[in-house]
């Protein structure tokens, strides 16, 4: 259990913090503010941060896509090499913070920002970025990674690196009370799946990172049980605070990654718009039931610790069946449809084995055991 571990992100957690950002980003910067299609002019957040800014510089940037387009986001870059762009404010969900992340390492880089994705330009320099989260889901606000799409060639990739860590996040559970339901449950099923992505691996004995996992595990369990009654403050104040740790790095210090779910989830996502937690709801079930025998002590440990089963012969299927209907009970679907206006069962799995070949995606997982043969079979079972 040898690591380093640091989060440099300022968390500012509660209701009435949006405020507070006006002493978090230096007086003399010029801010772009970069927000998505619109919710926040419709529930207010808008105009808290223009109150809070009202000290500041600051120009905007909208319309970032879910499942941000380097497209679109390059257009932001431009602007920000135009108009000397200091300091990055993104208002939204994991999309517009992720965009934020872009921006701010291609506008300190000459050449196209998509070669940070292809692994051309090794980002040395970013502006910095302040989040104020709207949608607690993929730990974006805290974390170093940023997941950007090239639609032209449906390509969706991602990078890691600390210079576009967040400088602060801000995070009011009150932006939550316009979340469509959809969105709310998105949040809940990826921050589960970002826990299972550093949990369900090799068994290594680390009793922090797994008693913690079992915790946000637990928490989401609870949250998706009591679903009827999450108009409720402490209720989305437990979400955001759990999606928030489920990938801040903590539970993954010194733990052995898998991330095969998402990595082939973000194809379907490129390829038939699949929303991104609702892709690795179809791609997990299939997953752990192929990768059982490797994975059968952590999915074991799963089962007794947060599911309470008792141990039986049946429990790694025990535990994956109560997986995946715990995320059929929130209405969520562990099998792909969005391809059958677009062909054939067949044809589906092999453009989407084509893309994961294209993407050097041929040895997922822990122990690399995800071949694209493994990855075939698990789509075998996850397209329907
Ligand atoms: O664009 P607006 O109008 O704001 O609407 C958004 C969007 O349509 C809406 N929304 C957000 N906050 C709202 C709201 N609507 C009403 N009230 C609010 N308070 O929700 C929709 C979805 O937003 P989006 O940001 O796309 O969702 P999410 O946070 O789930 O982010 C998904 C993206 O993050 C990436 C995904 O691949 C995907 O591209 N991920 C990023 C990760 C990271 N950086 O660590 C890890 C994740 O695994 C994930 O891959
Ligand atoms: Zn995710």
């Amino acid at each position: 259990m040898n690591f380093s571990y640091v989060n440099p992100t300022k968390i500012q957690f509660g209701q009435g913090q949006i405020s507070s950002i006006k002493e978090l980003i230096p007086q003399d910067q010029k801010v772009l503010v970069m927000y998505g299609g619109g919710s926040i002019k419709k529930n207010g957040v808008y105009q808290q941060v223009s109150d809070a800014l009202s000290g500041h510089q600051w120009i905007e940037f909208s319309g970032v896509e879910p499942n941000p387009t380097a497209e679109h986001l390059d257009k932001a870059v431009a602007v920000c090499k135009a108009e000397s762009i200091e300091f990055i404010i993104a208002v939204g969900g994991g999309s517009v913070i992720d965009g934020a992340k872009y921006i701010a390492a291609a506008a300190c880089y000459d050449g196209d920002g998509w070669d940070i994705l292809v692994g051309k330009h090794a980002v040395d320099k970013a502006l910095p970025i302040g989040a104020i989260l709207t949608l607690p889901a993929t730990g974006s606000e805290s974390n170093s990674g940023a997941v950007i799409t090239k639609a032209s060639t449906r390509d969706k990739l991602s990078f890691l690196n600390p210079l576009v860590q967040p400088k602060f996040a801000v995070m009011d559970p009150d932006v939550m009370k316009t979340l469509p339901e959809r969105q709310l449950i998105n949040g809940l099923v990826d921050a589960w799946v970002h826990v299972c992505e550093q949990y369900l691996t090799t068994a290594a004995g680390n009793m922090v990172q797994d008693g913690y996992a079992e915790t946000l595990l637990k928490n989401l369990l609870t949250l998706g049980r009591d679903y009827e009654n999450h108009d409720n403050d402490q209720w989305r104040a437990n979400l955001m605070w759990t999606a928030n740790q489920a990938l801040n790095g903590l539970i993954g210090a010194g733990a052995a990654h898998d991330w095969a779910t998402h990595m082939i989830g973000h194809e379907l996502t490129a390829l038939y718009h699949v929303d991104h937690a609702r892709s690795l709801a179809i791609v997990q079930p299939s997953l752990l039931r192929n990768q059982s025998v490797n994975k059968q002590q952590k999915i074991k440990q799963m089962g007794i610790n947060v599911f309470g089963f008792t141990d039986n012969e049946n429990l790694v299927d025990q535990t994956i069946d109560a997986m995946e209907a715990f995320y059929k009970s929130l209405g969520v679907s562990t099998q792909l449809t969005e391809m059958e206006h677009k062909g054939t069962k067949a044809e589906a799995i092999d453009v989407i084995i084509k893309q994961l070949e294209k993407h050097g995606m041929v040895a997922l997982g822990e122990s690399k055991a995800i071949t694209l043969d493994v990855s075939r079979a698990i789509l075998e079972d996850a397209v329907a």
